[in-house]
Formats: structure tokens, C-alpha cells, sequence
């Protein structure tokens, strides 16, 4: 891992128009990084033109170089600057944009080879954030993965950037919780039929809705001996450094005031666990976009808790909790 090298400014923002925008994009025109909010978790950005620039996000995160990254852009003119958009999904896109959505389309060819990781797709994503979308807006095009080490959980605040990158990257803005907390849900429009290739804020149930017309989307799943349509899917994520494990909601009990970390909601923690100690809230059962809004920090807890290991409640996975499980699913595995 590199060195501390580089000074860190923290910018707290809570006014659009102030000079904080200003100071952010001259340092993205300059060739430098900028971790900046967006409503599913802060990104880490560069200028999607600037080559340079990008191949710095992949050393300071300790990025594979084949997993690509995702453009963001303030609306759908600046969309089309960098990718080809079929017009048969133009009211589609239209529906989900400004929002966490990331649409996977086939790239024009401005944009440097280093953020497609060598593909001819690219990912593309107008998110709903003002800083984000304001950013875009000012200084172009802005290529960003989660504002994350490599492996670690997404920030889904500041301070898990400031964890991560403070000292690597010229600028951090503050601008208080993501919203939905998990990234946003990838669906590749390059292949006969809708492919979702992440899921995310927005359900397949609800994208089998709006891509109605279309028989509704496919949610692809690699086969073992198969190269995953989104590069970054065979990488370690969200993975704590000491051991977790899924545990059953009506065995969860057996891990009361044991020396284990226990993850769980706070329905289940009312019906199974009352008084214990050892206990961290993920959020509410039955307001499931509070656990989403909770996960990473709660993974990022485990590391620093005293408990030499943590258990996680098994949630259904259907809704939102299917893109929560998948990422639980990940962090458990270690893969
Ligand atoms: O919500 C989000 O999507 C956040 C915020 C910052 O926008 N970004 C994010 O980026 O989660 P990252 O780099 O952590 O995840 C991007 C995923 C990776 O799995 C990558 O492989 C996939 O998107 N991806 C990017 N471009 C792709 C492409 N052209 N084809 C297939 N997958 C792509
Ligand atoms: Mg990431």
C-alpha cells in the first residue's frame, strides 16, 4: 500500500453555490482526486477524460486493473457525450435518472480505455445528488468507483472515506449520510435483453415492472467457468477482517453475551436477544431501507469492536433485501 504522501482537504458543504464546487473542480481540471457524496455512497473521482488522472484512482484504492469504472454525468446530453443510447430505452432511462441506477452501454470513443478496464461497454450512472450532479455539471464527465480501499466496505459517510483515503487523494467533501447506503443496481443494455449485473436501491421487482414492455429484466448470474459481465464481481468486497458468518434468525439467541459480535435488526434483537450486550443494530425489519442505510458501517463496526469475531442475521432476499443479502452474501464469503 502507498504512503501518506499528499495533503487532504476536508470540505464540509451544505451550500451548492458556495466557492467549495469551485475549489473541488479546479482540483478534478487539475488531474486530482476528489471523494464526493452521491445518494448510494461516495464515490472517488477523477475527470473521465483524463487518463492520468484515472490511473491514479486504481493505484490509491489498490484496484484490479481490469474492473472498470462507472461515468457520472449531470443529464442525459452529457450521457450522450460518452455513450451510444439505444431509443428504444430513452423513456426507460429517463424514468430512472436522475437516481441509483448505472446503465451499462456501449462507449463512444472519447472515453480513455483505462476507465472501461479495455471493454466497449461503459458504465454510466446520473446520480440524484446535488453535490455530485453539480460537480459533473461544472467540470465534465467523472469516472468513480466506491470511495473505498480496495476489498473494504463503501463509505457511506465521510468519515469512512477519511478512514480510507485521507492523505491519498487532494479532497474529501462532507456532505453527511448516503441516503440509500448500497451502490447503485447495474443493468447492462448492451445484450438482447435487460441484464441486471448489480443488484441495488432499485428492485428486480421493480424493473420487471418498467421494463414490462421488454418481458422485464434477467438477473444474471455467472456460471462458475465464466468471466462475470461485470469485472468487478470476482473481487473480495465488503469483507470485515475478522470472521463473520449468517446466522439463522431463530438461532441467533445461542450467540447471546457470547465473546461474538451479533449484527442483527431491531425487531430480532427485541424478540431473541432482549438485554444482551453484545449487540449492534443494523436497522429496522420492517423499514428494510434503514438496514441498507446501515450495512457498511455496521461491517466497518466489526473491525473495531472488541469482539474477536461477529454473526449476521439471514434476511429473506426478495425486495430490497435481495441487494442487501447479496452484499452480506459477499462479505461473508470473503469473496
Ligand atoms: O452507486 C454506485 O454505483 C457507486 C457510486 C460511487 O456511483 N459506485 C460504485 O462503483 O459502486 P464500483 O467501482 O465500486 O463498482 C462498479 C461496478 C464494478 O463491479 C464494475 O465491474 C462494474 O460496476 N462495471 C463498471 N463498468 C462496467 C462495464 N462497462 N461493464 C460491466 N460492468 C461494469
Ligand atoms: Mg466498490
Amino acid at each position: 500500500m502507498s504512503k501518506i504522501i499528499i495533503e487532504t482537504k476536508v470540505i464540509k458543504i451544505n451550500d451548492l453555490y458556495n466557492d467549495s464546487i469551485e475549489y473541488a473542480c479546479n482540483i478534478l481540471r487539475k488531474g486530482g482526486l476528489v471523494a464526493f457524496p452521491t445518494e448510494t455512497v461516495y464515490g472517488l473521482g477523477a475527470l473521465a477524460l483524463n487518463p492520468d488522472a484515472v490511473r491514479r484512482i486504481f493505484e490509491v484504492k489498490g484496484r484490479p486493473q481490469d474492473n472498470p469504472l462507472i461515468v457520472h454525468l449531470s443529464c442525459l446530453e452529457q450521457l450522450e457525450s460518452v455513450a451510444y443510447l439505444e431509443p428504444r430505452y430513452l423513456n426507460i432511462i429517463k424514468k430512472l435518472t436522475p437516481g441509483p441506477v448505472t446503465f451499462v452501454l456501449k462507449k463512444k470513443k472519447n472515453i480513455p480505455l483505462v476507465v472501461t478496464a479495455g471493454l466497449d461497454t461503459v458504465g454510466v450512472r446520473i446520480p440524484a445528488h446535488p453535490v455530485a450532479q453539480r460537480l459533473s455539471q461544472c467540470a465534465g464527465p467523472i469516472a468513480a468507483p466506491s470511495a473505498n480501499l480496495s476489498g473494504r466496505p463503501s463509505p457511506t459517510d465521510a468519515k469512512s472515506v477519511i478512514e480510507d483515503l485521507y492523505g491519498r487523494v487532494e479532497c474529501i467533501i462532507d456532505a453527511g449520510e448516503s441516503a440509500f447506503g448500497i451502490e447503485s443496481t447495474i443493468i447492462d443494455l448492451t445484450k438482447e435483453k435487460p441484464l441486471v449485473l448489480r443488484p441495488g436501491p432499485v428492485t428486480i421487482e421493480e424493473l420487471n415492472e418498467i421494463f414490462g414492455e421488454f418481458g422485464g429484466v434477467e438477473y444474471y448470474v455467472p456460471k462458475s467457468n465464466e468471466k462475470p459481465l461485470a469485472p468487478g464481481m470476482k473481487y473480495r468486497h465488503y469483507a470485515p477482517e475478522k470472521n463473520l458468518s449468517l446466522v439463522e434468525k431463530d438461532k441467533i439467541s445461542d450467540y447471546a453475551n457470547k465473546d461474538v459480535l451479533i449484527l442483527c435488526t431491531r425487531e430480532t434483537y427485541e424478540k431473541y436477544l432482549k438485554g444482551a450486550k453484545n449487540v449492534h443494530i443494523i436497522g429496522e425489519f420492517g423499514k428494510p431501507y434503514t438496514i441498507a442505510q446501515n450495512l457498511y458501517k455496521s461491517l466497518r463496526f466489526v473491525d473495531k469492536s472488541s469482539y474477536p469475531e461477529a454473526v449476521i442475521e439471514k434476511l429473506p432476499e426478495e425486495g430490497i433485501f435481495f441487494s442487501i443479502m447479496n452484499r452480506i452474501k459477499k462479505a461473508v464469503s470473503k469473496q
